[in-house]
């Protein structure tokens, strides 16, 4: 589909969703890993569509908060494939969870493991979040997290013991989560050994086999051309191969093994559309390009710098020039890409694309400076529709109420 097309009839800025880029990853994740669940993490980008679409490709959800669950109950999201996780629920997030009845609850801290027991109504499955002490190499020793019970300290162990003294609650597994996009496999498989460890430890301890092991989400994926991507079979092979053993090993038996891509699903499935305000020369010499964008509708850039691919719209002759891209919003730190090239002939009124801004972009969007938060435009099948609208001055000021 044209850019230049999209831009006449939607606006800019504006999210361009591939809905066939979103299937394809959902397909390749339920084709490259038979037997193993994947729940797709919501937190990464959420709409009613693509929650429709994780339900149809037969994912999972895991969802972070009520409004998170909101979306998947609008359309019906089957409430035994949906997960609850976050570090520091509330009490409203945990009750619309068990109102909708979601199958599996994670649980970070003592405090939320009394607060479940007390408000569930029924017998609620859970999981214990687990921080495995590891860093994105799978090397020991360093707590990079700080959220969810620790495995060095014992607090995991005394968590295990705490929620099967809960008649309420049924504790079916293990769950932890990796610093974001760790590097190899190889640290999915010494959580994975950390985690079976304890399986072991209450097994022994207390007679209880768990039967689920959870390992997050954060696989890594490429940003840009050039980028490492860990493929995808190769990754389960050598998770599952690790897992089998070490449960050997243990006298275990194997898991269900569940994690949550997030950004695999639908960080490549995105661009963002922006155009050119103004281009000028900085004090060192080195052209400028400000877009009717920036942090507010990409502040992934601040967490996962991964040097994403902007490139301009425009077919042109003009030989690429090093400049500095940068968005509208009124901080010196709204810096859109320091180190990128664009044809020396660029001028305002030119489109801009940002690949790969399909993760925690729109969902972690603000209303910065008011300028209102750009639309998610779906395209497939040689069509486009919008998905979120563009929020506008009067959504703003509907929610203005008091003088
Ligand atoms: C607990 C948990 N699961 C899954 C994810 C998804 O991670 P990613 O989008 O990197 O796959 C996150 C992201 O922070 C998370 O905290």
């Amino acid at each position: 589909m044209r850019l230049s097309a999209l831009a006449a009839a939607y606006g800019t800025p504006a999210f361009i969703l591939d809905e066939a880029d979103v299937r394809y990853r959902c397909r390749s994740y339920l084709a490259a890993l038979p037997g193993i669940e994947a729940a797709y993490a919501g937190e990464a980008f959420l709409c009613r569509a693509m929650a429709q679409w994780i339900a149809a490709e037969g994912l999972s959800l895991a969802v972070c908060s009520a409004g998170e669950l909101a979306v998947a109950q609008s359309v019906n999201f089957p409430a035994e494939r949906i997960i609850l996780h976050g570090h520091a629920k509330t009490p409203a997030d945990l009750r619309a969870a068990l109102r909708y009845g979601v199958d599996r609850i994670v649980v970070d801290s003592t405090a939320e493991i009394i607060r479940l027991a007390a408000l569930t109504p029924r017998l609620q499955r859970v999981l214990i979040q687990v921080t495995p002490g590891l860093n994105a190499h799978g090397d020991r020793g360093v707590e990079e997290q700080d959220f969810g019970f620790s495995l060095r300290s014992g607090t995991a162990a005394d968590a295990v013991r705490r929620v099967l003294s809960h008649p309420e609650l049924t504790l079916t597994g293990l769950r932890c989560h990796l610093a974001a996009q760790p590097a190899e496999a190889s640290a999915y498989e010494a959580a994975a050994r950390e985690l079976l460890g304890l399986m072991a430890a209450v097994r022994e301890h207390t007679g209880v086999t768990l039967t689920e092991l959870n390992l997050g989400g954060g696989r890594v994926v490429p940003y840009a051309a050039g980028d490492d991507d860990v493929g995808l079979a190769g990754f389960a092979d050598r998770v599952r191969r690790l897992i089998t053993s070490e449960c050997a090993q243990l006298r275990l038996p194997v898991p269900h093994l569940v994690i949550e891509p997030g950004r695999a699903i639908v960080n490549r499935a995105v661009i963002t559309l922006y155009r050119v305000l103004t281009v000028r020369r900085g004090a060192a010499g080195r052209t400028i390009v400000a877009l009717d964008g920036g942090m507010s509708d990409y502040p992934g850039h601040e967490l996962y710098w991964l040097g994403h691919s902007v490139r301009a719209v425009r077919p042109t002759h003009a030989p690429a020039e090093p400049v500095t891209v940068v968005g509208r919003y009124r901080e010196a730190g709204d810096v859109l890409a320091g180190d990128v090239t664009l044809p020396a002939d660029v001028r305002p009124g030119d489109l801009v694309a940002v690949s790969s801004t399909g993760a925690y972009n729109h969902s972690m969007a603000s209303d910065h400076n008011l300028v209102g938060r750009p639309p998610v435009i779906a395209v497939s099948n040689g069509g486009s529709r919008t998905l979120i609208r563009k929020e506008t001055t009067s959504d703003l000021l509907t929610r203005d109420v008091g003088l």
